[in-house]
């Protein structure tokens, strides 16, 4: 019998059903889902019109080239110009957020004949080795892996001055999250934002904003670089974006497309019509549904209880975040605070060394967020104390 190869940790949970904001395990307990699958889930599991779009797309054609035109890549591009800046005028789907990385920093040395691509620590862009070598969130995610891109340079997040001091003629381009998601939650600051759209401009470097977490309505807005009043050159967008199914994109404007040629990237499954049902569908709730204000209000409500209640606790350093992207910063290592969460009916996960990560779906409700809250605070006063009493979704 063939065993999975398990490179993430195993949480101990038999998984058998999933809906809207909760999942249900083999026994039958229901568990609030702010795990949401690395973030995916933030549509919540299983939205009826994104499942029925997929079910009518599955009866009639499922995959076939982009060499072929389907109705339905033409639907989905008409859905997603309404929430796209009118100057990208491109985009090319692929199957994972590594993926769309790759083919950014592919776009960016040749649309420049540049080389350099300066990325930020606590950064993570997925792990092929093109994302890996802008990756720098967990120094053994590249142990044993070297060597990785050459000319890929690391700086410090949040310093304009390494920015300053890093970027040049030389740059094709810079990359970072508004948020970085997996290094810890950490929110960039507006003047650094606004200092790398500059310094790119003046020296003629593209900047990339990597949007698979921060982007489709998670932080408030559609897109996280809205916070900052900036447009980048390129945005990459993943996990969200297919309601669950596995696809992401790559936005471009027109004079960094028409650097490109027939040939110069290219994937089998990229852009498939259940993908493409996919991608409409879920645009579609996002517009119709509202689901990046929703996102603010609720996310508002979330931090705010989750301040009041905790931010004296001993072991709470910071509370960071936006939208539906919260970070709590402990003085610890998260890990018993998080299998606590799992034991007491909340599903969350960790974010850098040092932080307990909630990525609830925009569904979720006052109810919930008071259960969460509550949970939240048994957990950590119990990892301060040794005591806790364990609850139910
Ligand atoms: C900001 C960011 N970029 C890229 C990725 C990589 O995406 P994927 O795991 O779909 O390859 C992730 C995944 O967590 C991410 O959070």
């Amino acid at each position: 019998m063939l065993k999975y190869l398990m490179l993430y940790e195993d949480r101990g949970l038999d998984v058998v059903y999933a809906e809207g904001q909760y999942v249900w395990d083999s026994t039958g307990r229901k568990y609030l889902d702010m795990h949401t699958g690395h973030g995916v889930v933030f549509l919540g599991h299983r939205h009826p019109h994104i499942v029925k779009t997929l079910i009518e797309q599955i009866s009639k054609i499922v995959t076939l080239s982009t060499s072929f035109r389907t109705r339905i890549r033409e639907e989905m591009l008409d859905v997603l110009s309404k929430i796209v800046p009118n100057n990208f005028e491109y985009v090319y789907l692929l199957n994972s957020g590594s993926e769309a990385i790759d083919f950014a920093i592919k776009i960016c040395r040749k649309a420049t004949k540049r080389k350099k691509i300066v990325y930020f620590t606590k950064s993570f862009h997925g792990r092929t080795y093109g994302a890996l070598s802008v990756t720098s969130s967990n120094s053994k995610y590249k142990e044993g892996f070297e060597p990785f891109l050459p000319e890929t340079f690391e700086i410090r997040f949040n310093s304009i001055e390494d920015v300053d001091k890093v970027v040049d003629e030389s740059t094709a381009c810079v990359i970072l999250e508004v948020i970085q998601g997996e290094g810890g939650v950490n929110v960039a600051s507006e003047d650094f934002v606004k200092f790398v759209r500059k310094k790119t401009l003046e020296v003629g470097a593209l900047m990339v904003v990597d949007e698979i977490q921060t982007g489709f309505g998670r932080t408030g807005y559609i897109w996280g670089f809205e916070h900052y009043g900036i447009l980048p050159d390129i945005f990459t967008a993943g996990k969200a974006i297919g309601g669950g199914f596995p696809v992401s994109a790559i936005f471009l404007p027109h004079d960094i497309a028409s650097k490109l040629r027939q040939g110069d990237h290219g994937s089998t499954y990229g852009g498939n019509p259940l993908a493409c049902a996919a991608v409409k569908a879920s645009t579609e709730v996002l517009v119709n549904e509202q689901v990046h204000l929703q996102a603010k209000a609720k996310g508002e409500k979330l931090f705010k209880k989750i301040r009041e209640r905790l931010q004296n606790v001993r072991i709470v350093r910071e509370i960071r975040g936006r939208g539906l992207m919260i970070g709590i910063d402990l003085r610890v290592t998260p890990g018993e605070v998080i299998k606590c969460l799992q034991d007491a009916g909340v599903l969350a996960l960790k974010a850098g060394t040092t932080v307990v990560r909630l990525l609830p779906p925009y569904l979720i409700t006052e109810q919930d967020i008071e259960f969460a809250v509550d949970m939240l605070e048994q957990c950590i006063v119990k990892e301060l104390s040794g005591r806790y009493v364990s609850g139910s979704a």
